[in-house]
């Protein structure tokens, strides 16, 4: 009887291992709640077209606007005098390397952005460009290698990927003390449980919350809505303010009246990826707004032919806001000046 009833558990066991995830989890599962993955259906917003309504004389205020690109300079500046210092001292400065697979404009433009940042601060940098057809194995290869560099501290895969590579088998061969973008679930984890503390800190998050923070406003105790929920900026956005002590919400493509939340908010990030999605009715007064958007739109006025635009209605936010980052010149140079700070930081990790 118990070799019969070991037979069949066995088959069982058999058949699991070709089952898919959720399959597996379907067998093992006790509660009726679908696996998380399953539930992760692409993000498709609707964003409203009506107009606003007017802004009443009363609540029209003067809106500071936070000038991203000079407190970047500052963090820069910092930045340039401990890569000589760390030069002087142990005759090394900080490495990183930046894999790009394909030919994505705005990828392409990120990556030279930060390239260039390195060169201005005294950092190395190395760029691996691989095709858009390139395999997951030559990416593996490329990553070992800058793994096993010690002239390397940080590592980054710019993203989106092309479709046929699997983001998460990538992402997770970049080793723990040079993930500088801080996307691995360990860093991820320890950025969400409080007591803990993540080695690196996702970029541009952490680019928001300095800005707030050298911008004089408080975050504790504050009602703080984040727009979108990417793994990139939205959900280590929401971690970063609740770490700080915000009363957190999360907007995204599924919530039922977003226009509603965001209104209850005294700090607004928007990090959905539509353009001109917040409109000014959106906003309490007052409200910080902080933009991480950055799309381009077509502008025949413009010099390139297109001009960036964030997520938040910019010119229906002045008056209304209290502060605002502008598109460009806002989120976008603190981002790469985290990354600088955390390819710093890994370097002082093991170079002190
Ligand atoms: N694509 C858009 N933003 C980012 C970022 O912060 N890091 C990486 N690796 N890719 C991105």
């Amino acid at each position: 009887m118990l070799f019969i009833a070991r037979k069949a558990l066995a088959s069982v066991h058999s058949k699991a291992s070709r089952l898919t995830a959720r399959e597996v989890h379907c067998l093992s599962s006790i509660l009726l709640s679908p696996p998380l993955v399953s539930l992760d259906f692409p993000e498709n917003w609707t964003p409203h077209s009506d107009p606003p309504p007017p802004v009443s004389f009363e609540s029209v205020q003067k809106t500071l606007v936070i000038d991203g690109k000079v407190i970047a300079e500052e963090i820069r500046t910092k930045i340039v005098n401990e890569v000589c210092k760390m030069k002087k001292a142990v005759g090394k400065v900080p490495g990183l390397a930046v894999v790009l697979v394909g030919q994505q404009r705005d990828s392409q433009t990120y990556v030279r952005n930060k390239i260039i940042a390195c060169e201005e601060t005294g950092i190395k940098s190395v760029l691996a460009e691989l095709p858009e057809d390139c395999t997951e194995e030559q990416i593996i290869r490329v990553l070992t290698k800058f793994n096993e560099d010690t002239s390397i501290h940080g590592v980054l895969v710019q993203l989106p990927l092309p479709q046929h590579l699997d983001e998460v088998k990538i992402l997770n061969m970049v080793r723990l003390e040079k993930d500088v973008d801080g996307f691995h679930p360990l860093h991820m984890g320890n950025l969400a449980m409080r007591g803990r503390e993540p080695l690196f800190v996702s970029c541009t998050p952490k680019g928001c919350v300095e800005l707030l923070i050298r911008s004089g406003v408080e975050i504790a105790g504050k009602n703080a809505v984040v727009i979108g929920r990417s793994n990139i900026v939205g959900l280590p956005m929401s971690l970063l303010l609740q770490r700080h002590d915000a009363t957190v919400s999360t907007v995204h493509a599924f919530s039922k009246d977003p226009e509603h939340i965001t209104r209850e908010a005294d700090i607004v990030v928007a990090a959905a990826g539509i353009p001109n999605l917040v409109r000014g009715s959106w906003l309490k007064p007052g409200a910080v707004v902080i933009d991480v958007g950055t799309c381009p739109v077509e502008d025949s006025s413009c010099e390139h032919g297109y001009r960036l635009v964030g997520d938040v209605c910019y010119e229906e936010a002045l008056g209304v806001a209290s502060a605002i980052t502008p598109v460009p010149g806002g989120v976008g140079p603190m981002t790469i000046a985290m990354l600088l700070c955390n390819t710093l930081d890994a370097a002082k990790r093991i170079s002190f």
